[in-house]
């Protein structure tokens, strides 16, 4: 063989396995959708300048920079310690470079991993969490003071997932491209609790309403729609989205970390196929999930958030890119304006505590009795072994008074969740109401094995 020849065979050599490594790309990777729900690589400029958090402990009212700065930061705003190398960000931040230099933004995890009797769960829903705090004390990056016409949290481990999309959409066209505004409706007193990632497996369609359906990709996307993102910088995240997407369909359910009578939740397995089951599904190797959406006059919980994905913030959203999606099968993804819930598969309820989609239910035992549910009530916010109810299956909580909790500046007073606000009802669901306790008690032991 010549020269040339060989060249040219070490060029088409190169080419070939070029080819043979870009074709695993096109499937989808839930290896490289775990990496990007952490923000590698980073999806979104920075929301917060990284020497704003090196300083935000001046807005704490200490006198100098706390030795556990990093600890007092995490429990501020109820974030938790990575268990990846992070750069010593708490999870659910990352750095990430802009056009104003480095700075800090938040990624899935924020609200999507959290910590429960002493374990670290990639996919739980962020119970501590208050998104509210962070965004009122973090300085911006732009540096300018930038008020949001809306608040994000009322309470901790809950975020209005509503308000934030229609006021970002307001600044894109259909097509995603930047335009002069228009007026979408915001709403005051939504509070919704992040589901848990391992259910979506078994879901036909997501969100607390059932009004999304499950195979879509591109309505996570709208966590892409900071106005520093160009329309063809989001479209061309779709493959990372999809690769979440596969991700989130194989985090596991997470097992109960207390020894379970197994004898007692075999009685109670009796009762929740009789009483349960045909709305939240049974379980095991032939378990089977209805996926009901069940109408708000039925369930009685709170309805703001089962009534609020509709209106013109829906009929825009339809009209967006981001719901001009095709599924697996080939058909649109189809979106519906469901005035309910949908009641969740049990799997790992254990983990899941506070309950409902508004997280106005402390424990299992008190979703199952609504007459003994506390109206006012804390918690340590700790989230170790002994912050843990192993008997009522969830957080444990003290009960508070009225008149002490309106006096507390706000990021006191989101620590207390107070149901006779609107959007924290929690009323409904009185499906357990009927059973002796003794009867809850198994039910309860039940729910353990899921
Ligand atoms: C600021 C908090 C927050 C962030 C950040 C966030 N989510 Fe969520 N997510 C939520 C909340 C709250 C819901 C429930 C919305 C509803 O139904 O009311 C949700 C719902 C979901 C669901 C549906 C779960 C189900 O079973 O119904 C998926 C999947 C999801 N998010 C994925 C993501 C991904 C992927 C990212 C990152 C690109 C992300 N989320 C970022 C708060 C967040
Ligand atoms: C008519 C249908 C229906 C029946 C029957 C029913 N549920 Fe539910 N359940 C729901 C719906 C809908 C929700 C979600 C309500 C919400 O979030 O506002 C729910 C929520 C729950 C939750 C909280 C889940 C979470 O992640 O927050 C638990 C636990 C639960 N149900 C257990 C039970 C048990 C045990 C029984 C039997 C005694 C039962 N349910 C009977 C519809 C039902």
């Amino acid at each position: 063989m010549n020269r040339t020849w060989s060249i040219l065979g070490l060029v088409w050599l190169a080419t070939a396995t070029a080819a043979l490594a870009d074709e695993p790309d096109k499937a989808r990777s839930p290896v490289r959708g775990k990496e990007a729900v952490r923000g590698v690589p980073a999806m979104n400029p920075p929301l917060w300048s990284a020497s704003g958090y090196e300083e935000v402990w001046k807005r704490w009212a200490v006198k100098e920079k706390p030795a556990d700065f990093a600890k007092r930061f995490r429990d501020r705003y109820g974030l938790h310690e990575a268990p990846y190398e992070n750069n010593g960000l708490p999870m659910g931040l990352h750095y990430t470079k802009g056009l104003f230099g480095k700075g800090i933004v938040n990624d899935c995890l924020l609200c999507h991993a959290s910590r429960v009797a002493g374990e670290t769960i990639i996919g739980l829903g962020n119970a501590s969490l208050d998104v509210q705090g962070l965004f009122d004390e973090l300085p911006k990056v732009v540096g300018v003071p930038i008020t949001l016409p809306f608040t994000g949290s009322h309470v901790r481990g809950t975020i209005d997932p509503i308000t934030p999309v229609a006021f970002l959409l307001e600044f894109r066209t259909p097509d995603l491209e930047l335009q002069k505004p228009i007026k979408l409706d915001y709403f005051e007193n939504i509070c919704s609790d992040p589901p848990a990632w391992w259910l979506l497996k078994r879901k036909k369609t997501r969100n607390w309403n059932g009004g999304v359906d499950a195979n879509s990709v591109r309505v996570d996307m709208a966590n892409l729609l900071s106005p520093f993102n160009s329309a063809a910088h989001i479209k061309k995240q779709e493959p990372v989205f999809a690769d979440i997407h596969s991700f989130i369909l194989t985090v596991e359910t997470p097992k109960y970390p207390f020894p379970i009578d197994h004898e007692l939740a075999n009685k109670g397995k009796g009762l929740f196929v009789q009483n349960c089951a045909r709305c939240h599904g049974t379980y095991g190797p032939d378990g089977e999930y209805p996926n009901k959406v069940v109408p708000l006059k039925t369930v009685g919980t709170d309805p703001i958030l089962g009534s609020s994905f509709s209106g013109k913030n829906f009929d825009y959203f339809m009209k967006t890119w981001l719901a001009q999606e095709k599924g697996p099968d080939g058909k649109q993804i189809e979106y519906q304006d469901q005035r309910g819930y949908q009641a969740p598969p049990l799997d790992g309820v254990w983990a899941t505590a506070p309950y409902f989609h508004n997280a106005s239910v402390p424990t299992i035992y008190h979703v199952l009795n609504s007459k003994a549910r506390p109206k006012i009530f804390t918690r340590s916010f700790g989230t170790e072994k002994e912050d843990f109810d192993a008997e009522r299956v969830g957080w444990k909580i003290s009960e508070c008074d009225r008149s002490i909790a309106n006096k507390l500046p706000a990021i006191e007073r989101r620590r207390i969740y107070d149901t006779t606000r609107p959007g924290q009802s929690n009323a409904g669901h009185t499906f357990g109401d009927e059973f002796t306790e003794a009867e809850r008690r198994a039910v309860i032991e039940y729910l353990k094995t899921l």
